[in-house]
């Protein structure tokens, strides 16, 4: 109660005092890196399996690379036990397999710890082989159930499995919403490290989170119109500002032959900023799929127009809006880009082959 009491009044300050920022900051900084300046190894295989999202539909068919979790999938299995949970949040389990070998790791985890472990059970997300963890950036609807994982695995996860996480990605995230400003959650390091197999390693530079798989580390700001939202605030210096999120993150595969496979979570730093900086980042210019949440839900329609006219430019083989894309801005893909377009379902499984 005394620690509510002090964020209402903490937040009361920031407001009266002006520290406010809410509108008309561009978004700024990033790395500027020279082209080329990650050596990215082609993958020959890549799996990217949606742990939870904004999204289920049993029924829904595979198509082309997207083999779906649904009734019937598993023969015998019973319908009132196969049903997979759906949420406003976003986990990934995500594998590259180079000469030979699979390299597994999980990208983000979700809000509800019942719904999300229970996805993973059904979805056979395998604990043992898990190589390393990341992080896209401190919003709760991508680490809320993350602690009860780790808690709820323990005997599971290799000791000393790596977390990957972005600047400021321990600090308190603030909303701006009509009933006031809301507290989007911190993670804490301490209790991380509490669990006694983590390993934190904070980052902003390229770093690969297993073989053959990047996080991009601090994204350059290269489009005018990404500006992000002026209704979400970060704790800095005493103070609530703009958040900027120079700490998010997108994970960058390279499939051979065919190009880039970009990862994102909420893209709050803008999605074709990040598929911009992932090409520089690596040299390569081909895209082969952007996937992830693109943060379009509620934007104005130019925003959606612009960023969508931006992408089919990139023109990647496959586009596959997530989580806080919104269902004005899906659709809008999917009529821009009706060719490669993919409509996300919780529990679908991407194939990347060569
Ligand atoms: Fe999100
Ligand atoms: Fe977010």
């Amino acid at each position: 109660m005394e620690k509510k009491m002090n964020r209402r009044e903490f937040v009361k300050a920031s407001l009266a005092t002006g520290a406010l920022v809410l509108a008309g900051d561009m978004v700024k900084g990033g790395i500027n890196l020279a082209y080329g300046a990650v050596k990215i190894p082609e993958v020959e295989k890549a799996t990217v399996t949606v742990i939870t999202d904004n999204y289920y539909d049993a029924l829904k068919q595979h198509y082309k690379i997207a083999r779906r979790y649904g009734i019937g999938i598993k023969p015998g299995t019973d319908p009132y036990k196969m049903n997979l949970h759906a949420e406003h949040g976003l986990s990934y389990h995500v594998e590259t397999v180079l000469s030979g070998n699979p390299h597994p790791f999980l990208f983000d985890y979700g809000v509800d710890f019942q719904g999300v472990s229970r996805n993973m059970e059904l979805l056979n997300i395998d604990f043992r082989t898990l190589e390393g963890l990341g992080l896209s950036h401190g919003h709760f609807d991508h680490w809320g159930a993350f602690l009860e994982i780790l808690k709820s695995k323990k005997e599971e996860f290799r000791k000393e499995i790596p977390l990957y996480i972005g600047e400021e990605g321990f600090v308190e995230r603030f909303g701006q919403f009509p009933g006031g400003v809301l507290s989007l959650g911190r993670l804490k390091r301490e209790d991380v490290e509490r669990l006694g197999f983590i390993k934190v390693v904070e980052i902003k530079d390229p770093t690969p989170i297993v073989p053959g798989a990047y996080l991009t580390g601090n994204v350059e700001r290269v489009t005018e119109y990404e500006k992000g939202s002026p209704f979400l605030l970060i704790e800095r210096g005493g103070k609530l500002v703009s958040d900027n999120f120079m700490g998010e993150y997108a994970v960058v595969l390279n499939l051979k032959g065919k190009g880039l496979i970009v990862l994102a979570g909420c893209a709050h730093v803008g999605i074709v900023n990040i598929v911009k900086h992932a090409q520089k980042m690596t040299g390569i210019d081909k895209v082969h799929a952007v996937m992830g949440g693109f943060h379009l839900t509620g934007a104005k329609p130019e925003l959606i127009q612009r960023t969508v006219a931006d992408i089919k430019a990139i023109n990647p083989d496959y586009i596959v809006p997530t989580h806080c894309t919104g269902y004005e801005a899906i659709t809008v893909f999917e009529r821009e880009m009706s060719g490669q377009f993919i409509l996300n379902t919780v529990g679908t499984r991407y194939l990347f082959t060569v």
